[in-house]
C-alpha cells in the first residue's frame, strides 16, 4: 500500500532473488560514507524486514566472509574483478555473486547514489545473482531550484507552504528535511538553491550572521546527503543591505562588500555552492541599472567567490517586461539570445549561465533556447519548471518528462538526419569542455512544500523523480521513467501499470486542451490556471498571439521578426518554412489563416476545434481509468487523485468551450464535425 509521504522509497515487502549477508564490510569515509552505509542497512529492512548486523572495517583483514562490500573504487576492486568500466565522477559500480554484494563509488557520493540504486533495483526486483551494472551521472550539476520565500510562501508553489521558512524566518522540521534531501539524492541531486530567485523582504538578510548560522543547520543536512546548496542573493544588496550609494559592480566598494560578504558566508558555509541570480529580470536590480553588461555583474560576484571555490549562476531570463503590445517588432522571444550571444566569452571560469529550456517562460510547448548550440566559450546549464505553474498546477495531471525528453532531443545543428552528425540537446550535456556548446547540467524549478504528500497531486511525484533520473541520464526516455516510477511507488501491479499509462495520457491531453501548435499564452493573466484567451493580448509582458477574424500567431521568421535566425542555418530553415517546421510549434513561428491546411489535410482551424475536444476526452479518459484503480489503492490517495481528475475535467470542459467559442466567434466557421461549440 502506498504511504505517500514516502514517495518512491516505499515499505515494501519484496521476496528478493538473492541472500542478503548480514556482514557489511565499509570503507572508512567522511560523513557521507557513513550516509551510504546507514541507507543500505536501512534500506534492506525497509524491503526485506532485517537487515545486516556487522559493520566491520574493510581493512579489518577478514573480507573473506559472506558480506555486503561498501566503498570507493580502488578499495573495492582489490576485492573483485568488474567487467564494467570504472566509474566517472560521482559514478558507481555494482555486482553481485553467489555469496558477496558490491557497491562502489568513484566518490562518496558515487558511492551513494549506488546503494539508492541498488535498492531501487532491488525494490523493482532486477537484482539477482551475477547482476553488474557501471552507471556515471551524465550531467555534474543536477540542480534543485527553490522559490520559497522567506513568509513560507512558495512562488508558483501548489503544495503548501515552505519546507524552509515561516514567519519572516528559518522554520524547519529537521526530519522532514533529512528525509527531503534522502529523497533527492536517491533521484540524484546533487544541488539546491534554498531561496526564491526573486529577493525580497527578509530573504535579503540570508546573507547576514544571524540568519546564516540557522542556514548551517539545513546545510549540514544536505551535505551528508552529498547535496551543497547555492542562495540566491539580490543585486542590489549593497546598497539595501550594505547602505552604499549604488550597486555598480564596477564600484570598488561595491566590488569590495561583496569580497566581504562572500568572506563572511562561507564561514558559516565553508562548501556553499555558490550564489543564483536573477538580475535585470521582472523587475530585479542588475548591472544594466549601471549602464553595465551582465558579464560585468556576473564577473564581479564570481571574483568574490573565487577564494572559496564557490561558482555564480546567472539566469539568462532578462528580458523587457515592459513592451508596448502595439509594436509588433519587439519580441520578447528574441530577448535571452539578444542579452547574452553577445557576452559569450566574456564571463569568468566560476560563472555559469542558466538558461531557461525555451525563448519564453515554461510554456506548455516552446522551442528549446537557440541560445544552446550558439554559446560556444561560456558554461551554461538548462533550467526547466518541475513545479506545474503553466501546467495545471498540480490539480491538472501533466507528466513533464514527456517534453522533457523532446527538449533532449531537439537537435541544436541539425545536419541532416545522419545519426553521427546529431548534436541533441542530451548530446551536449556533460563536464564542462572548454571552447564547445555544452551543457554542463540541469537545474528546476521544483514542485514540493509542507502537503503530507510532498507534491500536492500524488502523481505529480512522477515529475521530481523523473527530473531527477533525467539529469543524471538525458536519454532516458520518458516511458522508462514513468515505468519505473510507477513501479517502485505503487509496487509490481496491475495498478501500476494503469498509473504509467494514465501519466503517458496527460501531457498529450494537458496540451491539446490548452495551448496546441505553440501558440502560448492563452493562461489566466497573474495565477496561470485556466484559459485567459486574451488575457495577456494588450499587457506589458510581452506574450502575445495577435488571433484576429482571418488568422493567429506572430510571424518570427526573417520577415517577421526574426527570431527564427537565432538558430542554426538548418533548424532557420526548418522553422522558417511552414511546411517543414514541427508542427506543434507551428503558430509560435508562424502567423496562418485558419484555412490553412495543416499535415492532415484539415485546415488550421479544424485542428484547433478537434485538438480542444479531443484533449477534453482525454482528461475524461484518465478520470474514468483511475476510477478503475478504486480497488487496489489506499481509500484516501484514490480519493484525493480522484478529486484532482474532477477538477481537471471541469478546468480541460472550460479550456475547450472558452477556446472553441472564441475562435467561432472570431472566424464564425463552425466545426466541420458539429460538435456542439457554445455561441
Ligand atoms: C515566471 C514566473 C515568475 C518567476 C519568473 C522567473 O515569469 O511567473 O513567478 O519569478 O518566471 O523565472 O524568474
Amino acid at each position: 500500500m502506498l504511504n505517500e509521504y514516502d514517495l518512491w522509497m516505499q515499505k515494501r515487502k519484496i521476496t528478493a532473488a538473492i541472500n542478503i549477508p548480514e556482514i557489511v564490510f565499509a570503507q572508512d569515509g567522511g560523513e557521507i560514507t557513513n550516509q551510504a552505509v546507514m541507507e543500505f542497512t536501512n534500506g534492506i529492512q525497509r524491503l526485506l524486514g532485517f537487515s545486516p548486523k556487522e559493520r566491520i572495517n574493510i581493512n579489518s583483514g577478514q573480507t573473506e566472509r559472506q558480506a555486503v562490500f561498501l566503498g570507493l573504487f580502488p578499495e573495492i576492486k582489490k576485492l573483485v574483478s568488474f567487467s564494467c568500466m570504472e566509474p566517472g565522477a560521482e559514478g558507481f559500480v555494482i555486482k553481485v555473486t553467489e555469496t558477496n554484494i558490491y557497491i562502489a563509488g568513484h566518490d562518496e557520493r558515487g558511492l551513494l547514489y549506488g546503494v539508492f540504486r541498488f535498492l531501487s533495483l532491488l525494490s523493482l526486483g532486477q537484482i539477482s545473482y551475477g547482476f553488474e551494472l557501471g552507471d556515471t551521472p551524465v550531467s555534474p550539476l543536477r540542480i534543485i531550484n527553490h522559490w520559497d520565500n522567506f513568509d513560507g510562501t512558495i512562488e508558483r508553489g501548489y503544495a503548501g507552504n515552505s519546507l524552509f521558512y515561516k514567519d519572516g524566518h528559518f522554520d524547519f522540521e529537521i526530519q522532514r528535511i533529512e528525509d527531503y534531501a534522502r529523497f533527492l539524492a536517491s533521484a540524484g541531486i546533487n544541488r539546491v538553491s534554498i531561496n526564491n530567485v526573486n529577493v525580497r523582504a527578509n530573504a535579503k538578510l540570508l546573507i547576514t550572521e544571524e540568519y546564516l548560522k540557522e542556514a548551517t543547520v539545513l546545510a549540514a543536512v544536505f551535505r551528508r546527503f552529498g547535496i551543497r546548496i547555492f542562495i540566491s542573493i539580490n543585486f542590489g544588496a549593497p546598497y539595501s543591505l550594505g547602505k552604499l550609494p549604488s550597486a555598480d559592480p564596477l564600484d570598488p566598494a561595491v566590488i569590495m562588500w561583496w569580497k566581504n560578504r562572500a568572506a563572511l558566508i562561507f564561514k558559516y558555509i565553508p562548501d556553499l555552492a555558490g550564489f543564483l541570480v536573477k538580475a535585470d529580470s521582472e523587475g530585479e536590480p542588475g548591472p544594466f541599472q549601471y549602464n553595465r553588461t551582465h558579464a560585468d555583474g556576473a564577473n564581479m560576484l564570481a571574483e568574490a567567490l573565487e577564494p572559496f571555490g564557490g561558482v555564480v549562476i546567472w539566469r539568462c531570463f532578462v528580458y523587457n517586461c515592459q513592451q508596448d503590445w502595439r509594436d509588433k517588432n519587439f519580441d520578447r522571444a528574441c530577448a535571452a539570445y539578444n542579452n547574452f550571444k553577445p557576452l559569450d566569452g566574456k564571463f569568468n571560469k566560476n560563472v555559469i549561465l542558466q538558461i531557461k529550456f525555451g525563448p519564453y517562460d515554461f510554456q506548455v510547448r516552446e522551442p528549446v533556447s537557440p541560445l544552446f548550440g550558439a554559446l560556444k566559450n561560456t558554461r551554461h546549464i538548462m533550467e526547466l519548471q518541475i513545479t506545474q505553474e503553466y501546467t495545471g498546477h498540480q490539480i491538472d495531471l501533466c507528466y513533464l518528462p514527456w517534453v522533457w525528453e523532446d527538449i533532449m532531443n531537439f537537435d541544436v545543428i541539425k545536419t541532416g538526419n545522419d545519426e553521427k552528425n546529431r548534436y541533441r540537446v542530451r548530446d551536449l550535456i556533460g563536464p564542462n569542455k572548454e571552447g564547445t556548446a555544452n551543457i554542463e547540467g540541469l537545474a528546476a524549478v521544483v514542485n514540493v512544500g509542507l502537503d503530507r504528500n510532498w507534491t500536492g497531486h500524488t502523481l505529480a511525484q512522477a515529475n521530481l523523480y523523473g527530473y531527477g533520473r533525467l539529469a543524471w541520464n538525458p536519454s532516458l526516455t520518458a516511458k522508462e521513467i514513468a515505468g519505473e516510477w510507477s513501479a517502485l511507488s505503487f509496487g509490481a501491479s496491475q495498478a501500476a501499470q494503469k498509473i504509467e499509462e494514465i501519466l503517458l495520457k496527460s501531457y498529450p491531453a494537458y496540451e491539446k486542451y490548452t495551448s496546441p501548435f505553440g501558440i502560448c499564452f492563452m493562461v489566466t493573466p497573474g495565477s496561470h490556471y485556466g484559459p485567459g484567451i486574451e488575457g495577456y493580448e494588450f499587457s506589458r509582458w510581452g506574450t502575445y498571439h495577435r488571433a484576429d477574424l482571418h488568422a493567429i500567431g506572430i510571424d518570427r521568421t526573417a520577415k517577421g521578426t526574426g527570431f527564427t535566425e537565432q538558430f542554426s542555418a538548418d533548424n532557420a530553415g526548418i522553422f522558417s518554412d511552414p511546411s517543414t517546421c514541427p508542427q506543434n510549434l507551428i503558430l509560435f513561428f508562424h502567423r496562418l489563416h485558419y484555412d490553412f491546411i495543416m499535415k492532415n489535410g484539415q485546415t488550421l482551424l479544424q485542428n484547433i476545434y478537434d485538438t480542444h475536444f479531443e484533449g477534453y476526452d482525454e482528461a475524461a479518459q484518465m478520470l474514468e481509468l483511475w476510477k478503475t484503480l478504486k480497488d487496489s489503492l489506499e481509500s484516501d490517495v484514490y480519493k484525493s487523485v480522484l478529486s484532482r481528475f474532477e477538477r481537471q475535467l471541469a478546468n480541460a470542459r472550460e479550456w475547450k468551450d472558452q477556446i472553441n467559442t472564441y475562435f467561432w466567434r472570431k472566424t464564425g466557421i463552425s466545426d466541420a464535425k458539429g460538435r456542439k461549440i457554445y455561441e
